[in-house]
């Protein structure tokens, strides 16, 4: 099985260990990395992280959901849950079910769908279900991402086609779900560190023919976040004002219905966890994770954690009320993931262990099911979500 985004196990402690790259990725990744040079040359020497994060994942044409990477699945360099079979998209049907009957109506909207699983899973299941929305949009800032994502639904349910379209960004106005599945941990986070003498912010620069970091004294909304969690010097850690104000545009949005974001993080307090010295940045390769986003500029992925707690506070500041905070297991049971398993024929020996395979992928807490969590808002919505039926713990937030 391979490895999903978060899983540890592969850390590669040197990234001299890395498998090398072809000739033309080596081109590839040299183009962007002139770009981001332009960039820091023009800003005077330094870039704050959160802007190389940026170009290094969306710069246009260049960047790693920009350009032509594999990314997804086996052949590329992570594996996400909708990737795994259609088990989770399964689950998640019966939660859209539940409010699009809520609704009586409404449409499903997924920021950020990858490679285009889990809308092609998720839309095959709502019509077996009998609830196909009317129209299922996609938020996608990738180019190529978008093709691949009409690719594979083309592919698997071209009768459903029709009813996908893609946005450059979110509507005036929705009534629906919106779903997103691993979007904000992709989004650029805000790099800081405690000093003796204050909070830094922590740049990058290009020094000695390599990207290095630099740091300069935070800005105050840095501070303001910062100082009350009474780091030790040392600390490294992040900040996602990205992942926050995409909640609080989204929010504004969504004029009934429900945003249900899953993703792996923590609430604040574990999230800025005494032993999390070094913060939670991590990078992967070709099933490889490490720690050092400066190197394989374009060719390799860059994610940091969620702080739920952040996330919960940008959607109810934005007027939304929060439904539910659970992991990523509890989530799926509550959904009717063991009924969806009882179901499956064990004379039927290859579909039964492909599912069981899913199924320990999906909800073992050393594997996807503790790491990573749902957190559900909604607006005119007050039936309570079946996804979080089993276990609630929006408290911990
Ligand atoms: C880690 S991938 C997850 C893909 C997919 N949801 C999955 O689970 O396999 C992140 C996705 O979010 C997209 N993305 C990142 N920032 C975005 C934004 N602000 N709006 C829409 N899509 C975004 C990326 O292009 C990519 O498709």
């Amino acid at each position: 099985m391979n490895p999903s985004r978060h899983n540890d196990q592969t850390a590669v402690p040197d990234t001299r260990a890395l498998p090398p790259p072809s000739a033309e990725e080596q081109a590839h990744s040299e183009r962007l990395a002139c770009r981001v040079r332009e960039e820091v040359a023009q800003a005077g020497g330094a870039i704050p992280f959160s802007r190389f994060m940026e170009l290094a994942l969306y710069a246009p044409g260049f960047g790693y959901y920009a350009a032509g990477q594999h990314k997804f699945g086996a052949g590329g360099d992570f594996v996400t849950a909708p990737e795994l079979g259609p088990l989770f998209a399964r689950c998640l049907a019966r939660q859209c079910r539940q409010i699009l009957e809520a609704l009586t109506g409404g449409d499903i909207l997924e920021a950020g769908a990858g490679s285009g699983a889990l809308a092609a899973d998720l839309l095959i299941e709502l019509e077996s279900l009998g609830y196909l929305p009317l129209r299922y949009a996609i938020l996608e800032l990738s180019a190529e991402l978008r093709a691949r994502q009409a690719e594979t639904i083309k592919l698997r349910a071209p009768h459903l086609l029709p009813r996908v379209h893609w946005l450059d960004a979110p509507p005036a106005s929705f009534r629906g779900i919106v779903l997103a599945n691993e979007l904000l941990d992709a989004m650029p986070a805000v790099r800081f560190r405690v000093a003796p003498d204050g909070i830094r912010e922590i740049y990058v620069t290009w020094e000695n023919d390599r990207f290095s970091w630099l740091e300069k004294p935070a800005e105050q909304p840095v501070q303001d976040r910062v100082v009350p969690l009474a780091l030790v010097p040392g600390y490294t850690s992040e900040i996602n004002w990205h992942a926050e104000a995409w909640v609080r545009s989204i929010a504004d949005t969504l004029q009934q219905g429900v945003l249900l974001l899953i993703d792996y993080g923590f609430p604040r307090t574990e999230f800025y966890h005494p032993q999390r010295l070094d913060g939670t940045l991590m990078c992967h390769y070709r099933h490889r994770a490490h720690a050092d986003p400066l190197i394989l500029v374009g060719l390799q992925d860059i994610t940091a954690h969620v702080d739920f707690t952040a996330i919960a506070a940008a959607g109810t500041a934005a007027g939304l009320r929060l439904l539910g905070y659970t992991s990523q297991a509890a989530f799926l049971i509550g959904c009717g993931l063991d009924q969806l398993a009882a179901q499956s024929d064990p004379e039927n020996t290859r579909a039964h262990l492909e599912l069981t395979q899913q199924i320990k992928k999906l909800t073992l807490p050393h594997e996807m099911g503790e790491l990573y969590k749902v957190i559900a808002f909604g607006r005119g919505v007050e039936e309570p979500l079946l996804g979080f039926a089993v276990r609630d713990r929006r408290g911990r937030l």
